[in-house]
Parts: C-alpha cells; sequence; structure tokens
C-alpha cells in the first residue's frame, strides 16, 4: 500500500477521489499548464481521473504519485511523484499551487520522495527534466540535490511546442 511520508515541511500522501476539486482549482493556473504536461485547458473531468486513475496506475506500475500537504495548515499544495520505475531509475514530476509556492514546499517535496525512492524503492538513480527558462523549478531541482547533466535538443512537447529540456539527476551516493 501507497505509504504517507513526513519532511521537515510537508507531508506526501496518496491522492483520494475526494482531492479532485483542490486539483482542479490548482491546475487552472497558467504556469502549470505552461511549463507541465497536464492538459490544457485542465477540466474537472481531468482533475477526477488524476486522483482517481492515474495517481493509482503509478502505484501499481511501480511508481508513486502523492498529494503534497502543508504540514503547518494541513492543505494540499501539489503534487509529486513519478509514474512508474524502469531499471530502477524513477522520472519525477511535480507542480505546486500558485498560493502555496515560494516557502520550500517542493524543494522539501522532492528531497523527501527522492529519499524514499533510494531507501525504500530501490531506485538506483532520480531524474527530471526541465525547460531552461523554468527558473524556479530549476532552484528546486538544485536545492534538493540534483544535478544538471546536460541539454536534451527538442526532447518534450509542451502546449504542441517542442522544446529542450534540461536533465537533472540524483544517485544515492550524491
Ligand atoms: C516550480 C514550482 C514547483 C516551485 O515551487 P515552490 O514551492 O515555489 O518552490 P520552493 O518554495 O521549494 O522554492 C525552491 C527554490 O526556488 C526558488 N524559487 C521559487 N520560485 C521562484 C521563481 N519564480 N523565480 C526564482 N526562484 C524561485 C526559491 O527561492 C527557492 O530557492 P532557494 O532554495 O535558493 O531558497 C512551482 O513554481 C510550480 O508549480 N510551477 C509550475 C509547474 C512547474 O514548473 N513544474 C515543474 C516542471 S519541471
Amino acid at each position: 500500500m501507497q505509504p504517507e511520508l513526513t519532511g521537515a515541511r510537508v507531508r506526501l500522501r496518496p491522492w483520494t477521489p475526494a482531492d479532485a476539486d483542490a486539483v482542479f482549482a490548482a491546475c487552472q493556473d497558467p504556469g502549470i499548464q505552461q511549463w507541465t504536461t497536464v492538459p490544457s485547458p485542465y477540466t474537472r473531468e481531468d482533475a477526477v481521473a488524476y486522483v482517481s486513475t492515474v495517481a493509482p496506475q503509478a502505484w501499481d506500475d511501480g511508481g508513486a504519485v502523492f498529494a503534497v500537504e502543508d504540514l503547518a495548515t494541513g492543505e494540499i499544495a501539489g503534487s509529486i511523484g513519478a509514474h512508474g520505475m524502469v531499471d530502477g531509475v524513477a522520472h519525477i514530476g511535480y507542480w505546486t499551487a500558485a498560493a502555496a509556492r515560494g516557502r520550500g514546499l517542493t524543494s522539501d517535496a522532492l528531497r523527501t520522495l527522492t529519499r524514499w525512492l533510494f531507501d525504500e524503492r530501490g531506485a538506483a538513480r532520480a531524474e527530471l527534466v526541465v525547460e531552461p527558462a523554468n527558473t524556479a523549478s530549476i532552484r528546486v531541482a538544485e536545492a534538493a540535490g540534483f544535478t544538471a547533466e546536460g541539454v536534451l535538443r527538442q526532447r518534450l512537447v509542451l502546449r504542441g511546442r517542442r522544446v529542450d529540456v534540461v536533465m537533472y539527476s540524483r544517485l544515492p551516493g550524491d
């Protein structure tokens, strides 16, 4: 069963169907729609599918997608997780609701998730990709001990645009 993880500032817990409204509201944010692969426009059905189907499926596929709660308030701050694990490589993605940003919650969530992937799930490598212009996400990755490895040219399609991304990784010994 997917566990709950506690960091310094956040609690990571499995998504539940009752969270659909919070996901729907958070994902209206233009920043989340610009920088991640969430559907755009983002509908209520997308939110229901995310918490009821996509997140549980990630666990069945060897990954884990968590709701991130602010420990201080108990409110949902965002989402973080890996949608499966292939050959010990966990590929991580995250978004945080606009109102919860700038408080170190995402970097704490990323540190917490990565430690658990290494210690409890046997991951040999955690990785994530970021557009070079996404300064906030790059700061999150670096704050959580990830290292830039290089630019993957034209690797991702976001909103119909094919873009370059920087590959970041962290290994258990880093
Ligand atoms: C990227 C995102 C998750 C950051 O969330 P956050 O909770 O604000 O991040 P944190 O508070 O943990 O901040 C971590 C670092 O980033 C810095 N930071 C946060 N927002 C920033 C911004 N807009 N510009 C510059 N730096 C920023 C913080 O100052 C902090 O730096 P520090 O470690 O040197 O103190 C959030 O902005 C977001 O959801 N963006 C849209 C979706 C997205 O880009 N997802 C990632 C796709 S790769």
